[in-house]
């Protein structure tokens, strides 16, 4: 049977790290700042937001949270982006995705002063990203790579076959395990739905990474034995037998690929945790390079 990488272990190893920064941030005078804002009322992104505020208060940060109307104007929205670049208090912000449709989601996140753009969505910072020479990272990607890292998966040489090709997950996964450098160092292939036999390239994969957003689509036979698999996948599905009527489902089919994999991620509490982490990570660091401290 494969050994669990949980988000829940890795993700207290690096909030017991950022505590001692922020405590170092404090004695300094700096208290970390991070706001969200959240316009509409998608119960979803409540729930996510909410749970940033919750982790920013538990380790002792300013957390603002911004409630917007649904029917705010791009004007509005702009005025709050710009409010935000020029607050001192608050190093890091990001402006919860989806908008509704009425909003223009690139010229918001172009508005964003990089500096401050703690979801590493801004396209400065992800071309950083793809030079290797990253202010930020993005917050699942750089997850992933810490679960691999402190798992003490060795990445140096091997292949890496990323399954999806989101702005978000896969090609941002992709460029950092490429790069140079502890974590990385890999052979990366990326696939996705137009890929030809898919399951031959994914069956060369030493470390397989999935984030395609289909239910239990990497079945046993599309893993080599030994692999360390990671579902970034998280979905919904009918289950009668669950008391909520459904229930989360990772990218991959978890009791076949347990079988085969060395290590793998489970869903829910695998991946997961760690997307938070790595954004407060991204708050810590932030406040750390505007008051001149250490990156
Ligand atoms: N919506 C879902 N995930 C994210 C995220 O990581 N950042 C933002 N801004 N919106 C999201």
């Amino acid at each position: 049977m494969a050994k669990l990488i949980l988000g829940k272990d890795v993700s207290a190893e690096i909030y017991a790290e950022l505590r001692t920064r922020i405590d170092a941030l404090k004695s300094k005078g700096t208290v970390p700042g991070l706001a969200v804002v959240l316009v509409g009322d998608d119960p979803a992104s409540q729930v996510y937001v909410r749970k940033k505020g919750e982790m920013c208060e538990e380790l002792g940060m300013k957390s603002v949270i911004v409630c917007m109307p649904a029917d705010t104007t791009q004007e509005q929205l702009m005025a709050k982006v710009d409010e935000l670049n020029n607050d001192p208090t608050i190093h890091g912000f990001l402006v919860q995705l989806p908008l509704p449709s009425h909003l223009d989601e690139e010229a918001v996140i172009n508005a964003i002063d990089p500096k401050k753009d703690v979801d590493c969505f801004h396209p400065s910072n992800v071309g950083r990203v793809l030079i290797g020479d990253p202010d930020f990272l993005p917050a699942t990607p750089a997850g992933v790579q810490q679960m691999l890292i402190r798992s003490g998966t060795e990445t140096s040489g091997k292949h890496v076959v990323v399954v999806g090709r989101s702005n978000i997950v896969g090609k941002p996964m992709a460029a950092m395990m490429v790069q140079k450098g502890v974590g990385a160092d890999s052979t990366v292939t990326v696939v996705h739905s137009r890929t030809k036999d898919l399951p031959s390239i994914t069956r060369q994969a030493d470390i397989l990474i999935v984030a395609i957003g289909k239910p239990r689509f990497i079945k046993a036979d599309m893993v080599k034995e030994g692999a360390v698999v990671i579902d970034v996948g998280t979905n919904r599905v009918e289950d009668p037998t669950h008391p909520k009527g459904s229930r989360l489902v990772g990218d991959v089919d978890f009791e076949e690929v347990e079988k085969v994999a060395s290590a793998i991620t489970p869903v829910p509490g695998g991946v997961g945790p760690m997307t938070i982490c790595m954004l407060m990570a991204n708050a810590v660091k932030a406040a750390e390079k505007a008051s001149g401290g250490k990156i």
